[in-house]
């Protein structure tokens, strides 16, 4: 199972938003059973998979974590068969937070493309790069022909990978808390899904390389320790 930790300290940046298309796209490109957490007190995600619920739809399925036992519930998940565990998280450097990042196999972090959320970002990555996991952002809530987002996009370069797939502000989007779908039920192959889905391959190619490159940098350090022996 893949742990994607869906993470930013700046409020309204996306999170929670992104982190139930991820799951649903994942889920509709055959790549699941993908699960979805919910660690923020506000409960965003887990009361969008409520509403879900009620208009009969029932995957992603929801996974509530036992943040006391954390290491064993991700491994009970995965002995269950879940394939990817999207989790959203609070707006906040705390201890929560670091304990998730140890264990994700990837760090997700959406960002408007504005100077605002850049200079928010400088405060949270620290606490993202001491967990020593890939991270990668995601250009979200993105509006269309503003020039500051290639300028974002490069100043973001410098910190880290940046996604190639974008989510852009779209007015679907912020309908998803409101009825618990996402853009890819409520207009299928429409602008939208098809930028969500790229979004979920783009992410999904991300963690299948960091992995081969944790496994290149391990079969590296075997040969050492062979080669000194
Ligand atoms: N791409 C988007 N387009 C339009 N509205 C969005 C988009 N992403 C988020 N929103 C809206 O912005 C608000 C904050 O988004 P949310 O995903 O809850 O952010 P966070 O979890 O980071 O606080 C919500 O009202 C949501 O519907
Ligand atoms: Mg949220």
């Amino acid at each position: 199972m893949k742990t994607i930790v869906i993470a930013n300290q700046k409020g309204g940046s996306g999170k929670s938003t992104l982190t139930v298309h991820l799951a649903a796209a994942a889920e509709q490109a055959g790549d699941g059973p993908a699960l979805l957490s919910d660690t923020d007190p506000q409960g965003t995600a887990g009361d969008w998979f409520n509403q879900r619920k009620r208009t009969g739809l029932d995957t992603p399925r929801y996974a509530p974590l036992d943040l006391a036992d954390l290491h064993g519930r991700l491994m009970a998940l995965r002995d269950a068969g879940a394939r990817y565990l999207f989790i959203d998280t609070a707006p906040s450097i705390g201890s929560v937070n670091a304990e998730l990042f140890a264990k994700a196999d990837l760090i997700l972090v959406p960002l408007n493309p504005t100077p605002a959320d850049l200079r928010a970002l400088v405060k949270g990555l620290p606490l993202i790069k001491q967990s020593g996991r890939p991270f990668s952002f995601a250009l979200a809530r993105v509006r269309a022909n503003l020039r500051n987002n290639e300028a974002a996009a490069m100043a973001l370069e410098a910190l880290g990978l940046v996604l190639p797939a974008r989510m852009h502000e779209r007015v679907i989007y912020a309908e998803t808390f409101a009825h618990g779908k996402t853009a890819l039920e409520i207009e299928p192959g429409g602008i939208a899904a098809t930028e969500v889905s790229a979004l979920w391959r783009a992410v999904r190619a991300r963690v299948k390389e960091s992995e081969k490159g944790r496994k290149r940098e391990s079969e590296k350090g075997s040969i050492q320790e062979r080669e000194t022996a």
